[in-house]
């Protein structure tokens, strides 16, 4: 059975200095929860309180509905694979699967059922004999996984396990690690600095900023529906644009693009907020090269200057300027721009965001009313 983790207030104080200021979360049996965040907001501290390699200053941590601030590491049933895979060097792969059961006194029997278990989801079979200076970074690393599912832990704890590696060993280790979380059910807790893991990965991820959670919810959920200015140009590459603009009589003025924009209904009550100054939070997706790609709405059409542009093979992004404002736009149909040239524009008010110009928070309606 896979366990649930509960976290309650969760506050890590190193000397005076507070880097984990309250967390709240519930991180659901068997499920795939990805933390994100800028470096520093204590993504590995949240994960290490969790393992028991921190202790806890304050708040509590249930897993199953059972304390485990004061719990011993090796007794929470929670195994941790790190960046570094912190494999014993003078340890075969044999060995390194071993010891932590042979410490704790396994019957020969049940290590070699385990192990079996392992090497062939991980298809390790013909390393075991070798040392890690003889492998490649991505058979380490599934030695390093090997060697936490030996354990056969409630819990699986991952931070930042893929960064040393490739991007295609990469690709290919996220696809497995995903495929055996699956395979396994085991509650996982994933930290990762790269959008596609977390995109991709995640049943659910926790954007963090400065030692607090800024939101949760499914990848799809955080992309679309951002609840603030942070998360918004946090997720997504590259990042939202964001664009000031006035609610004035139901349309959004705004001035930098010299358009007025009329606004689907349901996303927002523009009435409720007459008069107010906001950011508009486009994707550069949603700042369509017009005749390359959706059709937009003419009333949204503006000109800009193309700075420069990248092609990508697939797509193009599209580095404008538009007066004073700097903006990035995808273009579905890839093809070099030349610098200089000058383009039309189009927005997708479909997909916009709009977020308070002081708080940053969305100014999006509950959910409960869209269409
Ligand atoms: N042992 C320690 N003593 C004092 N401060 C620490 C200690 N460990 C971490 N910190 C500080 O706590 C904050 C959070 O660190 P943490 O390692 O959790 O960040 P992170 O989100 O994992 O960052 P990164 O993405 O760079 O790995 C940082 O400001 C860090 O300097
Ligand atoms: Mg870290």
């Amino acid at each position: 059975m896979a366990s649930e983790i509960k976290i309650r207030d969760l506050v890590k104080v190193y000397g005076r200095l507070p880097v984990v200021r309250g967390i709240d979360l519930d991180i659901p049996a068997g499920s795939f929860t990805v933390f994100v965040g800028p470096s520093g907001c204590g993504k590995t501290t949240t994960l290490r309180m969790i393992a028991g390699l921190e202790s806890i200053s304050h708040g509590d941590l249930t897993v199953d509905g059972v304390r485990m601030n004061e719990t011993p590491s090796r007794d929470r049933g929670v195994a941790m694979v790190f960046q570094s895979y912190a494999l014993y060097p003078h340890k075969t792969v044999r060995e390194n699967l071993e010891f932590s059961l042979k410490l704790e006194k396994l019957p020969t029997a049940e290590i070699n059922r385990r192990i079996d278990t392992a090497v062939e989801v991980l298809e390790l079979d013909p390393y075991m004999d070798r040392k890690p200076e003889a492998l490649s970074g991505g058979q380490r690393q599934r030695v390093a996984m090997g060697r936490a599912l030996v354990r056969e832990p409630k819990v699986f704890l991952f931070d930042e396990p893929l960064s040393n590696l490739d991007a295609k060993l990469r690709n290919q280790m996220r696809v497995e690690i995903k495929r055996l979380q699956r395979q396994l059910g085991v509650t996982t807790v994933y930290v990762t600095h790269d959008q596609v893991e977390a995109m991709t990965m995640a049943d659910m991820i926790v954007v963090m900023r400065d030692g607090l959670v800024e939101q949760t919810g499914s990848p799809i959920d955080i992309f679309e529906n951002p609840a603030n200015q942070f998360v918004a140009g946090f997720i997504g590459t590259p990042q939202m644009n964001f664009i000031d603009v006035t609610i004035a009589g139901g349309t959004l003025n705004v001035p930098d693009f010299g358009v007025h924009l009329t606004m689907p209904k349901g996303r927002f009550d523009l009435a409720a907020h007459d008069g107010q100054a906001a950011v508009m939070g486009a994707r550069p997706e949603h700042l369509v090269p017009v005749g390359h790609g959706a059709s937009v709405e003419t009333d949204s059409h503006f000109e800009a200057e193309i700075e420069f542009s990248e092609m990508l093979g697939n797509e193009t992004l599209l580095f404008c300027r538009k007066g004073a404002v700097k903006f990035v736009a995808r273009m579905q149909n890839p093809r070099m721009i030349e610098p200089g040239e000058t383009m039309t524009f189009g927005i997708d008010t479909d997909r916009l965001n709009l977020f308070d110009k002081t708080t940053g928070e969305t100014l999006r309606q509950p959910k409960a009313n869209d269409i």
